[in-house]
């Protein structure tokens, strides 16, 4: 046997089970397809099992299907109760196993039963540098209240809706001529380099929630989590 037969062998025992993670959305699907760039680019740590949406309009699904993605659709008005919503949504994403959930602009509270369920594996992207701007319409209520910075953070999923830990912010200046629109695309940018950046460090085990908070690589996660600054360099500009 050949040094080369060797290697392929060892490769073929040794390739671990990749992770797979199940994507939740309710519309455009732009975090989606940043997920699903990343995942093309062998940069995701895993694979996208399936995407699920509570809406049928929702331009995630054709981005899913475009990539070949088992995407489902379970329509939230088609259930008299948010449990029986959520009961089935656990059907959908327990058939597919994942290792992750990741919620990208899925816009519905969840019950207490299915945070629990996935506690530890459900991860969020927020528009809003946590704890401010819970909730909706963050962009119109920074502008608002004409703060000089805004952004996005990336959250492990708890009971307090937008409230569970923090892992990673990125930050951007607010321009005295934003708008809604304008602000809400510069913090998408931002959105797209810190999701798959957060999910990668959690599928390939780097990232943990244990009893005393956040590690990364075995260290404490700061409180709040890490922060881009709005002038940081960060993946996108290299
Ligand atoms: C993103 O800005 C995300 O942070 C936000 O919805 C948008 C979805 O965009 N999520 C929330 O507001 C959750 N509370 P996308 O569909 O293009 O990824």
């Amino acid at each position: 046997m050949s040094d080369t037969d060797t290697t392929e062998q060892d490769q073929q025992f040794e390739q671990p089970d990749r992770q797979r993670l199940v994507v939740l959305i309710s519309g455009s699907g732009s975090n989606l397809q940043a997920l699903i760039d990343a995942e093309a680019h062998d940069e995701l740590g895993g694979e996208i099992a399936a995407v699920i949406s509570n809406r049928g309009d929702a331009y995630g699904l054709v981005r899913a299907r475009e990539a070949g993605i088992p995407a489902v659709v379970l329509p939230h008005h088609e259930y008299d109760s948010r449990e029986a919503f959520d009961a089935a949504l656990v059907k959908v994403i327990d058939r597919h196993a994942p290792d992750l959930i990741v919620l990208a602009g899925f816009m519905r509270i969840l019950t207490p039963g299915f945070v629990r369920r996935y506690h530890g594996r459900m991860l969020n992207i927020h528009p809003s540098l946590l704890p401010a701007y819970r909730g909706l319409n963050t962009h119109a209520r920074a502008l608002a209240d004409g703060v000089s910075e805004h952004g996005a953070s990336v959250h492990f999923v708890s009971d307090e809706l937008d409230g569970g830990p923090v892992v990673v912010q990125a930050a951007v200046h607010v321009n005295p001529d934003d708008d809604e629109a304008t602000l809400a695309e510069r913090v998408l940018t931002r959105e797209h380099v810190i999701y798959p950046m957060t999910v990668r460090w959690f599928l390939q085990g780097r990232l943990n929630l244990t009893q005393d908070g956040l590690r990364l690589d075995s260290h404490p996660l700061p409180a709040g989590g890490l922060r881009l600054a709005a002038d940081d360099v960060t993946e996108e500009d290299l």
